[in-house]
């Protein structure tokens, strides 16, 4: 998709929030500073549109991004930042927790991870948990241009291997420094918005 207009159109929290255009949704999950809100700016052809940081857990909403009046993007908030406190990450928790799971819209989900080293147990987690809704989903492996090209391949062997990934889902090398990765990540959406 050739992307012009964007807009972010909601931070939300609760679900009477949600946008109620009824557009196809496609969401962002990931630890904290894995490189969310950039895969969305590499996707929408900004510099930097959706907010980036150096700041662990600087986002914590639900933000959606109406993607020209055709889908919603949306930035879920990174897991895995330890500066939270516990009830915090609760609330955290069952936020995404109902969005993911009750959400018709949702037709499925980037999950990224850090190409650099073996998923964590929270991504472990992430991906288990969508697998038994049965949620589409995207393994982006990300920040793929601070690894080495001929350690690719390893990468990619050790992240499937730790999150003992399957098909029908996908794998992608990722980097938004690059934006190699770029075109089928939109391939993938595109296919998924068709669903
Ligand atoms: P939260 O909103 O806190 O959950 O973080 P996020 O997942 O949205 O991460 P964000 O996109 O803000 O990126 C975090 C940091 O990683 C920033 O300094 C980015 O510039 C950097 N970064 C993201 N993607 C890449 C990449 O592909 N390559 C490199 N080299 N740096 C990246
Ligand atoms: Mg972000």
């Amino acid at each position: 998709m050739e992307v012009h207009n964007v807009e972010l159109v909601m931070s939300a929290v609760a679900p009477a929030q949600y946008p109620t255009t009824g557009y196809p949704e496609i969401a962002l999950v990931g630890r904290s500073n894995v490189g969310k809100s950039s895969l969305t700016n590499v996707l929408i052809n900004r510099k930097s549109y959706a907010r980036t940081s150096s700041q662990p857990g600087k986002t914590q909403t639900l933000n959606f991004y109406n993607v020209e009046d055709q889908l919603y993007f949306v930035d879920v908030p990174g897991y895995g930042y330890a500066k939270v406190s516990r009830r915090e990450r609760e609330k955290w928790g069952k936020m995404i927790e109902t969005y993911l799971s009750t959400r018709p819209q949702l037709k499925g989900v980037i999950s990224l991870v850090d190409g650099r080293h073996a998923p964590s147990d929270d991504d472990i987690a992430m991906y288990n948990w969508l697998r038994y809704y049965e949620i589409p989903v995207l393994i982006v492996a990300t920040k793929i241009d601070k690894v080495a090209r001929g350690k690719w391949n390893k990468s990619e062997s050790l992240i499937k291997k730790t999150l003992n990934f399957s098909e029908p889902d996908k794998f992608l090398l990722f980097s938004a420094q690059t934006k190699m990765g770029k075109d089928q990540v939109w391939q993938w959406i595109e296919r998924r918005m068709e669903d």
